[in-house]
């Protein structure tokens, strides 16, 4: 059975290298991008490979876009079975002093984004008995690691992870959300210097869109294996 998947962010970046890998694994890719123009070129490349991708207008900072976003999909006949919440920002400054619009950021789309698109397109998984979820966060996110970088990253992937933990509880049977870490990648948020490639950096995301029926559900992973919160 081919699965549809929704990446979002998939217009470049590791985002982009999830929507090709699990397109070589067989699913049907439709690819969030909040400007559709940069998708269409994104997808392009895709698409002249034989893959079966779509292309949607996705901003999910913005609740109507992420509604329009569903009911096009809904209208088109288009299931969601696979929802990767990878579009991410790294909103720099500090937390007492500047501007507190780096929180308003990363909180309306690291945190705040994924929990639009969860209820948006959880609701069908779980009615249909079969999902899956992957949030794309950040060893930054981790209490464990010391919640590093800049600020309202760190918290809002903190707050990513705790989504993730009370998702799962209350996805249903048959429907499985992780989250994850791709290390440092080399990407416009990552640098030229970072030490992974954008197919290192999705590869957990690959392996936890594709878990298998009696896969883990609520759990934190990095290189593929649990990793501490
Ligand atoms: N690179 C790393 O080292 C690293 C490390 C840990 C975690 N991560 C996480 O991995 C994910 C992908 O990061 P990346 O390195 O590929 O970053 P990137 O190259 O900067 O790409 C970020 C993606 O997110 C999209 N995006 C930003 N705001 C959006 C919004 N409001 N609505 C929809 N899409 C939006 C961007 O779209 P536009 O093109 O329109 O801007 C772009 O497609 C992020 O969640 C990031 O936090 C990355």
């Amino acid at each position: 059975m081919v699965h549809t998947a929704l990446v979002t962010g998939g217009n470049r970046g590791i985002g982009l290298e999830i929507c090709r890998q699990l397109a070589r694994e067989g699913h049907a890719i439709v690819l969030g991008s909040r400007d559709p123009a940069s998708g269409k070129e994104a997808a392009a490349d895709l698409q002249r490979a034989g893959h079966d991708v779509r292309v949607v207008a996705l901003d999910v900072s913005d609740d109507e876009s992420v509604r329009a976003c569903a009911g096009d999909l809904a209208g088109a006949g288009v299931e969601v079975d696979v929802l990767v919440n990878n579009a991410g920002v790294l909103a720099e400054g500090d937390l007492l002093s500047g501007s507190p619009a780096p929180m308003d950021e990363a909180v309306a789309v690291n945190f705040l984004g994924p929990y639009r698109t969860a209820r948006a397109f959880m609701p069908g998984m779980t009615r249909r008995g079969w999902g899956r979820v992957v949030n794309v966060s950040s060893g930054w996110g981790s209490f464990a690691s010391g919640l590093e970088g800049p600020a309202a990253y760190a918290i809002s992937k903190a707050a990513l992870n705790a989504l993730t933990v009370r998702l799962a509880r209350e996805a249903g049977p048959g429907v499985l959300v992780n989250c994850m870490c791709p290390g440092w990648v080399r990407t416009r948020m990552g640098g030229a210097t970072a030490t992974r490639s954008v197919a290192q950096g999705a590869d957990t995301a690959l392996f936890l869109a594709t878990l298998p029926d009696d896969g883990p559900n609520g759990g934190f992973f990095r290189d593929r294996t649990p990793e501490p919160w």
